[in-house]
């Protein structure tokens, strides 16, 4: 494929004629790329082979990590789950549309091709009139992978998908920065209690008030179960070196240690530690609203990666709420 095409669209009010286009793309078995409330996903047709084997070659995914089906309504749900555990249709009625992915049986629909083998297939209707207009349009459920090169930041604006996945995608949706900015929470109600497979952008305490005690597995180490978690993600290019928070004295020591090696460093904090910060080094500021610093995160570690730094120190936030997803997200882009 030689083009990728980007078409801007309203976040709120698409125009129909360019959600139209998107759809024909689908169609045809090409790859489009959306905006969620989460990061922009990678769509293709579930039913399509051709455009999933597209979908793994595009962001360099290796095949044991299954694709989420994204789905607009019951229609799309029910030609790919066989049957929604209670559990699993109170989580539904409660935050769907939004950042919540259920895992549940499949139907014999769905290839093995999307879900790596499993018997089990990952479903979100994401809260974005975009995408779902864009599912509407198509009729079927569309597979969205984050669009990104596998193991790198997930996209939070239509630039990124650009730059990671140029030339193999046709079309990139255009509805300006994701407000969540993390991805979905993966749930997986075929067990009870229900395990979270991964940490996202609705809280476990949250799910917990809606269906009652949860278990969270996030290690990857259970096999199949929580197959994405075994690869390393969500890291930039520059090495990243975790701090705790507020730790002034390791942060400072952390500093110190780097530009001796004579390294470029980058800095992410939202505390005081700015102040142990010296002229020449590049650094960013984050809130200490969770919200916003979940939102910045990913585009943050990306523009300190433009700006060619050799080590992001980024200073840890508290492992609560929306605290717990991010602080996964740090551990994970700082092992490797
Ligand atoms: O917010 C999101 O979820 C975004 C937007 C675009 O919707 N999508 C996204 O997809 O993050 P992806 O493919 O990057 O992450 C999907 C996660 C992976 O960790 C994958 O291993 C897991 O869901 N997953 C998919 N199918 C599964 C299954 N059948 N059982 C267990 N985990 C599954
Ligand atoms: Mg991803």
């Amino acid at each position: 494929m030689a083009d990728t095409k980007i078409l801007s669209v309203s976040p709120t009010d698409p125009d129909p004629d360019a959600i139209e286009q998107a759809a024909a793309v689908l169609r045809k078995g090409g790859l489009v790329a959306f905006p969620t409330e989460t990061v922009y996903g990678l769509g293709a047709d579930v039913l399509n082979l051709g455009a999933i084997k597209k979908v793994f070659e595009a962001k360099g995914r290796p095949s044991d990590n299954p694709l989420i089906v994204h789905v607009a309504g019951t229609k799309q749900l029910d030609d790919i789950v066989d049957e929604i555990p209670d559990k699993g249709k109170t989580l539904g009625e409660a935050f769907w549309p939004g950042p919540l992915t259920l895992v549940m049986k499949r139907t014999i629909l769905v290839s093995d091709l999307v879900t790596s083998g499993l018997d089990t297939v990952a479903v979100r209707m994401p809260g974005h009139p975009v995408a779902l207009a864009l599912i509407r349009a198509f009729g079927e459920g569309i597979v969205g992978p984050s669009a990104n090169l596998s193991g790198r930041p997930s996209p939070t604006a239509a630039s990124h998908v650009y730059d990671d996945l140029r030339g193999h995608v046709d079309l990139i949706l255009d509805a300006g920065p994701t407000v969540i900015g993390l991805e979905s929470t993966v749930v997986d109600v075929t067990v009870d209690p229900p395990v979270i497979l991964r940490l996202g952008g609705l809280t476990r305490e949250r799910i917990e008030e809606a269906i009652g005690n949860v278990e969270t597995d996030t290690s990857g180490e259970h096999g199949v179960r929580s197959p994405g978690t075994r690869h390393r993600h969500y890291a930039p290019r520059a090495q990243v070196i975790l701090a705790r928070m507020g730790d002034a004295a390791a942060f400072g020591a952390v500093l110190r240690e780097q530009r001796q090696l004579g390294k470029n460093v980058g800095c992410i904090v939202h505390s005081q530690l700015l102040s142990h910060l010296e002229s020449g080094d590049f650094y960013r500021v984050l809130p200490s609203s969770m919200e916003i610093f979940g939102r910045y995160l990913f585009r943050t570690l990306r523009e300190l990666d433009a700006l060619r730094v050799d080590v992001i120190v980024i200073e840890g936030v508290e492992e609560h709420g929306l605290g717990a997803t991010i602080m996964d997200r740090l551990r994970r882009a700082s092992q490797g």
